[in-house]
This record gives structure tokens, C-alpha cells and sequence, in this order.
């Protein structure tokens, strides 16, 4: 990509679109469109095309998308399908109406078959079921990167792909409700130690194993396949081991100082037992993620806390 290209990065006040804004910026990039979903809607067809035919783009960087926990996914599978299938629509069809030059379509770790050999390798997508607590989700990922595919093959479009492993970093999604699980275990920590709680409880048995990249690691390796991958084959973006969520959720409370009891809540469902991904293909072509974890959950937790402590507007709280 031209420093001087006007690239529109989708979703660009989220977790993973604000750290396309600040690597972009950060390596040269001058001319990036963003718009909030106030300004336009991404389910909405008409506004998606008008803001395409007006703005045409050279590139896009599709970041948005409803995006959340397991409770969220198992409450509302149907929102979770809708939002996704008509966002991803909406923008690639009109990227290709409209001539831009390539789009990276962000999927997601969920999409892998949950029988399938691990680390998941990018051709075993689509041999089996996916986990169940993120169906709707997942279907509407393979869908987006079925589109790209058929687009590249019908109308000779450069419409990539990227499957990253589960990204945690500032600007994370704090609500209780809906949020990952590196946020939910930071917020509930840190409402414990300042309530002076004896114990935090977390859902599930601890035992399942969760890859987790740093974000900015994240928008680095996008960067990097805009720039150097142009195949419909999608393509693992991950830091090649996993933690148990035991192990992350002690990380996290020595981070943030919490002394009180960490217990169990096993009646709550744990999700996909193991879901590590095979990120050899693109380290293979030169990117490598750079960020050490302890040091990515203490700038997160710090992220948090001074969002929390200055009671600033913390993203989607
Ligand atoms: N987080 C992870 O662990 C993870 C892992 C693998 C893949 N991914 C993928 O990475 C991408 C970004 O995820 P994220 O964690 O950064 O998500 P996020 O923090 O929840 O941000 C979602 C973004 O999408 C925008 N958005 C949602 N609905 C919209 C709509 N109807 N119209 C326009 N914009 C809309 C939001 O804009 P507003 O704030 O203006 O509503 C927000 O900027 C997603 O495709 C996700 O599937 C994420």
C-alpha cells in the first residue's frame, strides 16, 4: 500500500481497528478514512454503497464487526449471524463495485472445526462442526471468507483473508455483558481488590487453553499481508502457543495485585476445550509477532485502570 493511499479501516474504534489507526500512523500512513456506526451503519446497504461510490477507497481493512464473549454468542446467536452477514456484504460487494484495490476480510479462531487436529492448520477450514457456543458467529466468518474467495474468482479481485488468534490489548471491550475473556478477568480482579473482596469468581472449569496476541501484534501482521499476501487462501495469524485460562487468570491477578481467593464457578460453560493455531505459513513469509504477553496484560490493565480511576468513558462500557 501507498503511504499516501486513502485506506478505510472498518471498526475503527474497536479493539483491533484502533490499533490499524495507531500502526498505521505510526509507520507513515497519511490518508485513512474511519467513520463511526452512527455515522453510517455497515447492515445498511444504501449507506454502505453511497459511502463507497463518494469515498472510493483504495483499500479497506474490514475490522467491524459484533463481536463477543461466550455468554453474548450463546444469548444472541441471531444478532451475532445478522450484524456480521450484512456488514461483510455490504462492504465487500461495494468494494468491489467501486475498484478497490484489495480488502482484508478479518476472521476469526472460532471457525475451525473443534475436532479438528491441532494447531489448526488453514486447510482444515470447513472438514467438520464448529463449537457450538459460536456457531452463529463462526458461520457468518466462513461466510465473509467464502465471499472473498468467489469474488476473486469471479471478478479477479485481491480480497484476502486473515484468521487471528484471540486479541486482548486497550480499547478492549469492558461490559460485563459482552466482553472476551482477558476483560472480564481484568475487570473482575481489579473490582475485587478495590472492593476488598475475598474471592473472584470466574466462570467455567479453568482448564481450557486460549492463544492470545497482543493487539497491536495484531493490526502489524494485517499490515504486513496488505502488503505482501495476495491469495484467496486464508491465512493463520497467531503467537503459536496457549495459556490454560488458569494460567492467564493468575497472570492477571499478579498484575494486578488482587491477594484474595480465585474460585471456579464450574455450572458455567467453558467454550472450546483447546483452540491453538498453526501460524507457520505467514511466519514463513516474514512476520512474527513481537510482544511479550505479562508485558501486553500489564499495558492493558493500565490501559484500564486509568480509564477506570479518571471514570473516563471506557470503550463500549
Ligand atoms: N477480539 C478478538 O479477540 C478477536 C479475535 C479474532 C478476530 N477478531 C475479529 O477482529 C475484528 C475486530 O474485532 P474487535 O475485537 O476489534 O471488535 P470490537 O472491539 O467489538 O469493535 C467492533 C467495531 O465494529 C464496529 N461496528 C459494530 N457494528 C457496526 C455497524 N453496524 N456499523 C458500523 N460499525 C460497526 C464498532 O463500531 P462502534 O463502536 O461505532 O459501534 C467497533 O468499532 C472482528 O472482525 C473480529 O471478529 C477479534
Amino acid at each position: 500500500m501507498e503511504k499516501e493511499a486513502k485506506i478505510y479501516i472498518s471498526g475503527h474504534s474497536g479493539l483491533l481497528g484502533s490499533a490499524l489507526v495507531r500502526c498505521l500512523k505510526k509507520i507513515g500512513y497519511t490518508n485513512l478514512l474511519v467513520k463511526t456506526s452512527e455515522e453510517i451503519d455497515l447492515r445498511n446497504q444504501r449507506e454502505v454503497e453511497s459511502f463507497f461510490e463518494k469515498e472510493k477507497p483504495d483499500y479497506v481493512i474490514h475490522a467491524a464487526a459484533r463481536v463477543g464473549g461466550i455468554k453474548a454468542n450463546m444469548e444472541k446467536p441471531a444478532q451475532f449471524i445478522y450484524d456480521n452477514i450484512q456488514m461483510e456484504t455490504n462492504v465487500i460487494n461495494s468494494a468491489w463495485k467501486y475498484g478497490v484495490k484489495k480488502l482484508l476480510f478479518i476472521s476469526s479462531n472460532c471457525i475451525y472445526p473443534k475436532d479438528a487436529k491441532q494447531p489448526f492448520q488453514e486447510d482444515s477450514l470447513g472438514t467438520g462442526k464448529i463449537e457450538s457456543t459460536n456457531e452463529a458467529y463462526g458461520m457468518a466468518k466462513l461466510a465473509g471468507m467464502a465471499m472473498c474467495k468467489a469474488y476473486n474468482t469471479q471478478y479477479k479481485t485481491n480480497f484476502i483473508s486473515v484468521i487471528p488468534c484471540s486479541l486482548f490489548g486497550p480499547g478492549d471491550n469492558f461490559d460485563p455483558e459482552g466482553s472476551h475473556l482477558i476483560p472480564a478477568l481484568i475487570r473482575k480482579f481489579y473490582e475485587a481488590k478495590i472492593n476488598n473482596l475475598s474471592e473472584a469468581v470466574l466462570w467455567g472449569t479453568g482448564t481450557p487453553r486460549r492463544e492470545i496476541m497482543y493487539v497491536d501484534d495484531a493490526a502489524e501482521a494485517c499490515i504486513f499481508l496488505m502488503n505482501n499476501y495476495n491469495s484467496s487462501e486464508p491465512i493463520n495469524a497467531g503467537i503459536g502457543k496457549d495459556y490454560s485460562i488458569k494460567e492467564i487468570a493468575e497472570m492477571i491477578k499478579e498484575i494486578i495485585g488482587f491477594k484474595g481467593k480465585m474460585v471456579q464457578d464450574i455450572s458455567k460453560p467453558d467454550g472450546i476445550n483447546k483452540k491453538l493455531i498453526d501460524s507457520s505459513k505467514i511466519y514463513s513469509l516474514g512476520w512474527k509477532p513481537n510482544i511479550d504477553i505479562i508485558e501486553g496484560l500489564k499495558k492493558t490493565f493500565n490501559w484500564y485502570k486509568d480509564s477506570f480511576d479518571n471514570n473516563k468513558e471506557l470503550s463500549h462500557v
